[in-house]
């Protein structure tokens, strides 16, 4: 279970998170506010916090106290932007009765931050281009040169190498913005950030719903884990105001997290390898009894399991699925001599999963250790054949006994 008590995300200027990934970000960013001359792109997919990020360097920069102007370029077309950024004289056109300061006088000495920079027009690029290196504009229909030098800010998701390759983003503007870049990386690279996001996303709709969920059962935890989530932290989010609203009652379950494709099948992606968690010297737990595979004759075809894959026979008392996840997991390991990283590619799984997993099972350092020194058994047991339980008892996992 993941308590909502039991949060502990790092939170800094409202970023939630505890990966080095985002840490590395935070970072940056910290170093960017301390200089306001410095033209900020921050790229990276739709939802990963890129306003966010724009934010903090606002935030934490001198000029805090100051506008923070957030204007997205993409849902505006080419004359109203113009009209929004650089403001107007009075009967610059129809309904144009009085003078409208634009958004970069209203950001002057603050930050202006210019979203979804990659779907303005070459057009609006030139005068863009020409505002931010002249750092001063007219009005529409202005004589009057106005000066202005808010911090600039732009974001995008597009990737704009390509558009200036393919002549829709122009050269010199994109080197103008991209004075310095952050990378917002997607969510599903960062390690464990999606768990600590989403018990904050519940304890926050708790309190705006007035709710009292009390946090993510295992089904839920290990699919928040392990979802790709493509719309990041937005996505996130918003599933988890949903089953926080309607779909749960007092734990939510992988069930009650409905993404786009309907309700959930867990959909683990190869992703960055990420951060190892700390080594703990955690005395040896009891573990049960581990669960072996029996043959069975028939093959399931609709299965996408190799071939050669032996399914497991269930005795008819049932086994805790736990017990099946751990006996795989500790037979990974012994396959690959205690190496972690190793044993996660024999799942197909990256290591940050794995070490999830590891915790989950509490499968300890010290349960490596005895592996890598040959102790547990290299052959599978002799297995009951009705209870399909092993018959070991010379595990010294089992017995404690290191
Ligand atoms: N690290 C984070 N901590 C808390 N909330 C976040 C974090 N990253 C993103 N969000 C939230 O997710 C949503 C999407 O973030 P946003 O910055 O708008 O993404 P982008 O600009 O990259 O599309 C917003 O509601 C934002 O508050
Ligand atoms: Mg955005």
């Amino acid at each position: 279970m993941t308590s909502v008590a039991s949060n502990n995300s790092h939170s800094k200027y409202g970023i939630i998170g505890t990966s080095p990934e985002l840490k590395s970000v935070v970072q940056t960013a910290e170093k960017i506010a301390r200089n306001p001359a410095i033209t900020t792109l921050i790229i990276g997919e739709s939802g990963t916090g890129k306003e966010v990020i724009a934010r903090l360097i606002h935030n934490c920069s001198s000029s805090a106290s100051q506008p923070f102007v957030d204007i997205n370029c993409g849902a505006i077309p080419e004359n109203l932007l113009e009209s929004e950024l650089f403001g107007y004289e009075k009967g610059a056109f129809t309904g144009a009765n009085a003078r409208k300061q634009g958004l970069f006088e209203l950001a002057n000495g603050g930050t202006i931050f210019l979203d979804e920079i990659g779907t303005i027009t070459l057009s609006f690029q030139a005068k863009l281009l020409k505002a931010v290196e002249n750092k001063r504009f007219r009005r529409i229909n202005g004589l009057e040169e106005i000066n202005v030098s808010p911090r600039i800010v732009a974001a995008t998701n597009i990737d704009l190498t390509k558009a200036v390759r393919q002549g829709t983003f122009r050269e010199d503007l994109y080197y103008r913005l991209n004075v310095c870049q952050i990378f917002m990386p997607p969510l599903r690279s960062r390690s464990g950030d999606a768990l600590v996001l989403a018990t904050y996303f519940i304890e926050q709709f708790n309190k705006e719903h007035s709710r009292s969920i009390k946090g993510l059962d295992p089904s839920a935890t290990d699919f928040v884990l392990n979802y790709e989530w493509p719309g990041n932290v937005r996505q996130l989010k918003n599933t988890l105001e949903r089953a926080v609203l309607v779909e749960a009652d007092e734990w939510i379950e992988a069930r009650h997290l409905v993404v786009d494709n309907g309700p959930v099948q867990a959909t683990p992606v190869q992703v960055t390898p990420v951060q190892p968690l700390p080594a703990q010297p955690i005395p040896l737990q009891p573990t049960p009894a581990p669960v072996m595979p029996t043959k069975v004759t028939e093959v399931n075809e609709a299965s996408n399991i190799p071939s050669g894959f032996e399914r497991f026979q269930i005795p008819d008392e049932g086994i805790p699925l736990e017990e099946i996840e751990r006996n795989i997991i500790l037979s990974a390991l012994e396959k690959a001599e205690g190496n972690v990283s190793r044993a996660a590619r024999f799942l197909r799984i990256n290591r940050g999963k794995f070490r999830y997993r590891l915790e989950r099972l509490n499968i300890t350092q010290r349960d490596i250790y005895a592996i890598k020194a040959g102790f547990y058994p290299a052959q599978p047991e002799p297995v009951d054949a009705t209870s399909g339980l092993s018959l070991s008892k010379s595990n010294p996992l089992l017995a404690g006994s290191l």
